[in-house]
């Protein structure tokens, strides 16, 4: 297991590359959020709910590995306390994030293949709903921290 030492900064330039590049994402997103609100039969909607639930799991994971592989790193010679502080925090939100995604899954497979999915598909719905705002979140104060960093030109690494 790695135990982090160093300082812990961001790349902010390969960071903003990432988010600008990530479109599958965002359309997964919405994707699921218009599913959710669609007015088609619950049993058909759950199936599609998993597939899409699972394409969006699987998405997110690529986009959290590429922000931790590029665009944050550790042991950096300099960054502000601040900006660190804000990092590790951040960084630590994905693994809390694709843990919620993976329940989703779970319960939407369960409504699928065990329960009554008109049991399960409202609370689902609410869950995914707290998940979006938490990641729009996430997301919104990543752009900060790299606006901070970009403009402080502190733990830009290229
Ligand atoms: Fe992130």
């Amino acid at each position: 297991m790695a135990i982090a030492t160093g300082i812990l900064a961001v790349n902010a330039a390969f960071l903003r590359d990432i988010k600008d590049d990530n479109r599958r994402l965002h359309d997964l997103l919405d994707e699921t959020n218009r599913l959710f609100a669609s007015t088609n039969s619950v049993e058909g909607k759950t199936r599609r709910v998993v597939n899409v639930l699972v394409e969006l799991r699987d998405q997110l994971a690529l986009h959290f590995a590429l922000e931790e592989a590029y665009g944050y790193f550790e042991d950096a010679l300099e960054s502000t306390p601040s900006l660190t502080e804000r990092a590790e925090k951040l960084r630590s939100q994905h693994r809390e994030l694709f843990v919620e995604l993976c329940g989703m899954v779970d319960q939407a497979e369960q409504g699928l293949y065990h329960e009554n999915p008109k049991a399960n598909c409202v609370p689902l719905e609410e869950r995914f709903q707290r998940f979006l705002g938490d990641l729009r979140q996430h997301e919104a104060r990543e752009v900060d921290m790299i606006m901070e960093a970009l403009s402080n030109d502190v733990g830009v690494g290229d």
